[in-house]
Parts: C-alpha cells; sequence; structure tokens
C-alpha cells in the first residue's frame, strides 16, 4: 500500500501539496460562527443558504452568533439544489451590489458551491464558461484571491466545505461541470453533527454514497506522481491524484462508511452512527479536495444530465430531479467492476476498509468483491438498482455516456482511462444489480 508513489515517472510531479480550512468539528459549534467570522476580518456578512433551510434553527443560530458578534449579515437564499449558472449569476450580483467583506455558507454542497462560485463572477467578471475547464469553458485560472468565506455544511456527504471545487450546471450544455481553483477553498469550516439529527433516511443514504464515492474514487485514483511536473506552485490545481494525505483520509472515510452507513440509513437517533458519517463526509472531502475524484463523478453527470421524468422520495425538489448521490451510486459497482483490473491491490484494500469479505479475492474477482460490497450497501439503505430504477433504458446508453466523455479531468484521474465504448458497456452492465 503506498508504494506506487515511490514509482517516480519521467516527467511527473516529484511533490504534492495539501490544503485545508481552518477546521473545527463538534455538537454546538455553529454558535461559534460570529466570533470565527470576525477573526477573518469580517464585519459585513453574505450568509448563503437555501429556501428549506432560511428560516429553520441552524440558520437562525449561525444569524444570532454573528450579530452577537458585531457583525451585520444580509442573507441570499435562492440557492436552488443542484445549483444553475443562472443562480449563480444571480447571486453575484447580490454580492457584488452588497459591499461584503466576507461569505458564511450554511447548507449542503448546492449551497457552499454557489457561494464559492459567486465570489468568483462578483470580483473578476468574465463570460460564465470562461472559469470551467475544457471542452466547456476556456479553462481560464481563477484571477486570485476571493473573499473569506466559513463553511457550515448541514450534510453528511458534500464535503464541499473542505474543497477547492465548485460543481455547477451550466444550462447551455445542460449539464454539470467543476470549477477547481486553490482560491475557492474556504477559510474556515464548522461542522456541527448536530444537522444531521434531522436529516430524512432518504439524504442520509444519497450523502452517504456520496462520500463512499469520494472516498473510493481518491483511494483509487491515479497516483500524483503520474501527473505532469508543476509549472506554477502556487496556482497548482489541488486535484492532483492520489497521495499519502488523500490515501489516510480516503481509508478512514471508507471504513466510517463500512460500519456506520446502515446504522445512520435506519436510526436517526443513532448520533455515534451519524456523527461519524458527518466526519466522515468531511474526511472524504479532505481526501478529494487534495486529490480529485474520478469516473463515478465523471459518469454521474451523464446520469443527471439526461434523468427522465423522475421525483425523488424525500426531497422537496421539482421533477426532474436524481439527489447527487444517487446519481453517483448508481452506476458505481459497473465503474468499479471496470476499474479494478488495473489496480487490483488498491480495489481489494478498499473494499476491506468497507467491509467486504473474500479479501483472499485475486486478479479478476477483486472487481466483484468491490462491486458487490456497493451493491449490498445499496440494497441495506433502499438505494435505487442501477439506473434503470431511475428512469433509463439501454436506449439511453449510448446518449449518456457521449455527455460523460466530456468531463476530461475527472476521466484522465481515474486509474483506467474510460473512452466511449468503454462508458457504453459501464452503463450497460449498470442498468440494474439484482
Ligand atoms: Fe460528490
Amino acid at each position: 500500500m503506498g508504494c506506487q508513489f515511490y514509482d517516480h515517472c519521467e516527467g511527473g510531479a516529484g511533490t504534492f501539496t495539501v490544503a485545508m480550512p481552518k477546521y473545527t468539528f463538534g455538537r454546538g459549534c455553529l454558535a461559534e460562527a460570529g466570533p470565527r467570522a470576525a477573526s477573518h476580518g469580517m464585519t459585513k456578512v453574505a450568509l448563503f443558504t437555501d429556501p428549506h433551510l432560511v428560516d429553520g434553527p441552524y440558520v437562525a443560530t449561525v444569524k444570532e452568533s454573528l450579530k452577537t458578534a458585531g457583525l451585520s449579515v444580509d442573507v441570499f437564499s435562492t440557492v436552488r439544489i443542484e445549483p444553475d449558472d443562472d443562480t449563480v449569476i444571480l447571486a453575484s450580483k447580490f454580492l457584488a451590489e452588497g459591499s461584503f467583506d466576507g461569505v458564511v455558507s450554511v447548507g449542503g454542497g448546492s449551497v457552499i458551491d454557489t457561494a464559492k462560485a459567486a465570489m468568483v463572477y462578483a470580483l473578476y467578471p468574465a463570460e460564465f464558461s470562461d472559469y470551467f475547464g475544457a471542452p466547456v469553458g476556456a479553462g481560464k485560472p481563477v484571477p486570485g484571491p476571493v473573499l473569506p468565506h466559513l463553511a457550515c455544511p448541514t450534510t453528511s456527504g458534500t464535503g464541499s466545505e473542505c474543497t477547492s471545487v465548485s460543481v455547477i450546471r451550466v444550462n447551455s450544455f445542460n449539464t454539470k461541470f467543476v470549477m477547481g481553483s486553490p482560491y475557492l477553498l474556504p477559510q474556515e469550516a464548522l461542522v456541527d453533527p448536530m444537522v444531521c439529527d434531522s436529516l430524512p433516511s432518504t439524504a442520509v443514504a444519497s450523502t452517504g454514497f456520496d462520500l463512499l464515492c469520494h472516498a473510493l474514487e481518491c483511494y483509487t485514483a491515479r497516483a500524483y506522481t503520474t501527473w505532469g511536473k508543476v509549472d506554477n506552485p502556487v496556482g497548482r490545481t489541488l486535484l492532483q491524484g492520489a497521495n499519502p494525505w488523500s490515501d489516510m483520509s480516503a481509508r478512514r472515510a471508507l471504513e466510517i462508511v463500512g460500519t456506520y452507513l446502515e446504522r445512520g440509513v435506519a436510526d436517526a437517533s443513532d448520533n455515534e452512527a451519524r456523527d461519524n458519517l458527518m466526519w466522515g463526509a468531511s474526511l472524504a472531502g479532505m481526501a478529494f479536495g487534495n486529490s480529485g475524484t474520478h469516473l463515478a463523478h465523471a459518469m454521474s453527470y451523464g446520469v443527471t444530465h439526461l434523468m427522465s421524468d423522475i421525483t425523488t422520495e424525500g426531497y422537496p425538489v421539482a421533477s426532474p430531479f436524481i439527489p447527487h448521490g444517487i446519481s453517483v451510486a448508481v452506476s458505481a459497482p459497473a465503474i468499479f467492476r471496470y476499474l479494478a483490473s488495473a489496480q487490483p491491490d488498491r480495489h481489494l484494500d478498499a473494499a476491506g476498509f468497507m467491509g467486504a469479505q473474500h479479501l483472499d479475492a485475486g486478479g479478476d474477482e477483486v472487481g466483484e468483491v468491490v462491486a458487490n460490497r456497493i451493491v449490498e450497501l445499496m440494497r441495506a439503505t433502499s438505494v435505487p438498482n442501477g439506473i434503470s430504477a431511475v428512469g433509463f433504458g439501454a436506449s439511453d446508453v449510448k446518449a449518456m455516456a457521449a455527455s460523460s466523455i466530456r468531463q476530461k479531468r475527472a476521466i484522465e484521474n481515474a486509474p483506467r482511462i474510460a473512452n466511449l465504448t468503454d462508458m457504453e458497456s459501464i452503463y450497460t452492465d449498470a442498468l440494474s444489480y439484482w
């Protein structure tokens, strides 16, 4: 384990970088928002949240703390789940017109990602696609720092509080793309597991599979040494491939999923399970924020791009809508069955961390071991049985592959590079599992 980092490649990166926000975890820490925001020089705060949270207790706690610390607060709550460029443009206008000196986000990945992207366009106006990578965008780097950002996640999956990426639906392409820049990393994160007490089991399952795939993709990503040398050390992407830091946090996140996912979904009063899932989500965020995800996330975007008329129980969102974690989970067993042969040892290790059986498997059998453990967890947490269970059939496979093939950087971070034909086969294999 880990020895891949010592096989140095000609022209490959010889170093890796770890970037983290200042990080606080624990019940009640949302009440610390005020003094912590003030410590970053904030006096006038833009508080980002969504319409379902804005009148609830977590936003109230944060607002109260900010005001008690003497900060003024304006709220932006028109963030939609799965934010798009319209949401970000609206949010960037709110920021640009408000003379704010800091941002506090309270919400899931949609809220935190909207806050990150909105700061970029408020401070560095540009064509929307400019800061996205090819082929959707011009691949321009974010020019400089954004506002200080205190991120407070309210779900146990996104990990966005620990990452330098923002995932936004670009309407003209009708699919999601990733904006990444070291400048997008929040300065500070407040992770209060109390927010999980009221999460419905469907949300815990969906976000739990997001966390599972973040960790599993990081652990099996290409080694950082196989990416090219870094020309600009300050602007280097943190999506740099697997490294000892991402291995460490991904491994523990996978162990947490294996031990606590079923319990956390089944019982909202199981604090041990839900608190651990919240911690695991951050660990997986620390991993993927410093290594990058790969094929499971790339192929989730084909699922959400082409989703048909589907509503998802437990989410107050108009159809069509598939929660991010479900869009990743439905293809995951087929994807890891395909990838495992490229790095069987790492896949077997990862399966073991998740509590899989048959760890004496060799070569060609490893993909089955990983896939079977993911399927076991899907069945135990009532996650849809493959892409057919979210409205797709064999006739959709080509179009889904054609959409996902555009996620260039993520595809190249996988241990095996999938082409269009491979993706079509994987989606076919992902139609159903049981
Ligand atoms: Fe994700």
